[in-house]
């Protein structure tokens, strides 16, 4: 598929465009800066800007897309993952006016360029826990796509308020938009840098409800979006299989989420449910931390 990413250039996104190149899409990655990557196509481009955001939607990838004399071929589909990624970086209101006009910019000119194939970043702090002020619990366990999402700051208040946008650009076009509420996302060098602290003190994975995403198996996620049809809009959990933690399930309920609602779930079972992304894309992830240091 030839695809316009927004964001390639950040942690999960170079990760994901890697991914989508290795599956033989053409990527024209759209961000305030290059991505260094071989058979990327790069645009300098503000996703807040809407006259930017047509521009890069009707443009040629590259010099190669001139040749046959046929005009510009069109996307088959958007990937939009440029945001600020998080609260305390910019001002409160920045980041949500970041993140929501960049959305809606970014769909709006893929929905009035007819391209049927939207998936954007959504984030696990919808659901509220994450960036609580003091400790909130989720409201039983594991957390499916079915929890209150009731976020306290603006960052996920953006990611909320871009899921409604989503799904209202959905309705008009009826193309398939996809939101993927992504976890903490892991790069395969920061196992050996991080996880030992959370082996030593899994109360540093109490924010994220222990769970994570390897930013490999996100470029997975993104994949099975665009090879999926039909299912209108949509959001998806994504996560890894299990904890990014050594405890057991049934110990980390007993010493965290006493009184918490949960179902019967496995013995390492992510809290954070990735069923629905099994179940309707096929989603399979490949990597556990397990893997790459000595558990
Ligand atoms: N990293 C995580 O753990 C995590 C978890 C949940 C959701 N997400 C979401 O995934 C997406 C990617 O996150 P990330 O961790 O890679 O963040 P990042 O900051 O590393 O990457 C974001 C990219 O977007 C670009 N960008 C920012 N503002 C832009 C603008 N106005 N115009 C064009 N480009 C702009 C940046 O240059 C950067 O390359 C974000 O939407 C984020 O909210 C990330």
């Amino acid at each position: 598929m030839r695809v316009l990413f927004t964001g390639g250039s950040g942690k999960a996104g170079r990760h994901a465009v890697e991914y989508l190149l290795e599956k033989g899409h053409r990527v024209v990655n759209v961000d305030r800066m290059p991505l260094d990557l071989a058979g990327v196509d790069n645009r300098i481009a503000d996703v807040t800007d809407a006259g930017q955001m047509f521009d890069v939607m009707g443009a040629y990838a590259a010099f190669d897309e001139m040749e046959p004399g046929t005009g510009v071929p069109k996307f088959d589909a958007v990937v939009h993952f440029a945001a600020i990624p998080r609260l305390l970086l910019t001002s409160d209101n920045e980041c949500y006016r970041v993140n929501t006009i960049g959305t809606y910019n970014v769909i709006d000119a893929a929905v009035k360029f007819g391209v049927r194939k939207i998936v954007f970043a959504s984030s696990e702090t919808t659901y509220g826990v994450c960036f609580a002020d003091g400790e909130r619990k989720p409201e039983y366990l594991p957390v499916d796509e079915e929890h209150p999402v009731v976020p306290e700051d603006s960052y996920a208040m953006s990611k909320v308020v871009n899921e409604v946008t989503a799904r209202s650009f959905q309705r008009r076009s009826g193309f398939d938009i996809y939101g993927l509420r992504i976890n903490n996302v892991i790069e395969p060098h920061e196992y050996a840098e991080k996880f030992p602290a959370f082996m030593e003190d899994p109360s540093l994975r109490r924010r994220n409800i222990f769970a994570y995403i390897d930013a490999r198996d996100l470029g997975q996620m993104v994949d099975r979006c665009l090879a999926t049809d039909g299912l209108g809009y949509e959001v998806f959990n994504v996560s890894n299989d299990d904890h990014s933690v050594g405890e057991t399930t049934c110990e980390l309920i007993s010493r965290f989420y006493e009184g918490v609602p949960a179902c019967e779930m496995g013995e390492r079972e992510t809290f954070y449910s990735n069923q629905k992304a099994k179940d309707l894309l096929g989603f399979q992830p490949e990597h556990s931390w397990r893997q790459y240091i000595d558990g």
